[in-house]
């Protein structure tokens, strides 16, 4: 089955090479991909592609200079947003507590979140990796519905993994989806889509689609690239 592609491309890209990219996107059968870009360009690509918010603030309208809201989000015609972002927990200090309110604030406005979770590389050395991960959902979850969570994308990011090039293996990847599936199917008697992501490239992509269990994949880096970006897309059957 042929596996969703998000990109997520953070601050990656100027606005120069917006329009390029999109006249790559227009070549491609873009019907399992989302594009996730700096919230200056939502308006270019929403009508080529799949849109989504790289973050939404836990706020309703109201005095909140710099931030944006679920309903606006809505309003604008953005149906995805990524929240929970490792380098949004790591620079912004983004808690669980705030992914969780985030979470209630898209899925109130039916706007998809692509809740990303992974834990850092002295967790895994040292076998907590389970553990963090049923922390994080815990709290990032709590007191959500199974309507609610069965409308939640999670992305599985290693952070060491992240832009470093370095990705677990096809059986530790394959273990982590059925670890999340399994927690979110027990816990919420939900079924999600669980993605990989972290380093993710046209290098690397035809081996991770050999991986039954992975739904998709966050892809950050490459995903700005253009030529990389479309190799990805096109490995996808
Ligand atoms: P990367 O980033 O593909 O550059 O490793 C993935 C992400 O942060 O979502």
């Amino acid at each position: 089955m042929s596996k969703l592609i998000i990109g997520n491309q953070k601050m990656y890209m100027d606005y120069d090479k917006v329009n390029d990219f999109i006249e790559m996107l227009k070549q491609n059968n873009l019907e399992n991909v989302i594009v996730c870009p700096s919230f200056l360009f939502l308006n270019d690509y929403k009508n080529i592609v799949k849109t989504g918010a790289q973050n939404v603030s836990y706020n309703d309208n109201g005095p909140s200079t710099g931030e944006i809201s679920s309903t606006q989000l809505k309003t604008f015609g953005i149906n995805y947003c990524i929240v929970g972002h490792s380098e949004r927990r790591e620079f912004q200090k983004e808690t669980d507590e705030d992914i969780n309110k985030k979470l209630v604030k898209l899925l109130n406005q039916d706007i998809t979140p692509i809740l990303c979770i992974g834990e850092k590389l002295e967790e895994r050395e040292n076998n907590s990796t389970e553990t963090v991960i049923k922390n994080e959902l815990d709290i990032d979850l709590k007191d959500l519905s199974t309507e609610f969570v069965n409308k939640i994308i999670i992305a599985y990011e290693p952070i060491w993994a992240i832009g470093t090039g370095l990705t677990p293996t096809n059986e530790q990847i394959d273990e982590m989806m059925k670890m999340i599936k399994n927690y979110v199917s027990t816990n919420f008697n939900a079924q999600v889509k669980v993605l990989y992501g972290g380093s993710v490239s046209d290098k690397n992509v035809d081996e991770l689609n050999t991986i039954d269990s992975v739904d998709g994949y966050l892809i950050g880096g490459a995903s700005s690239k253009k030529d990389q970006f479309d190799y990805i897309i096109k490995s996808n059957k």
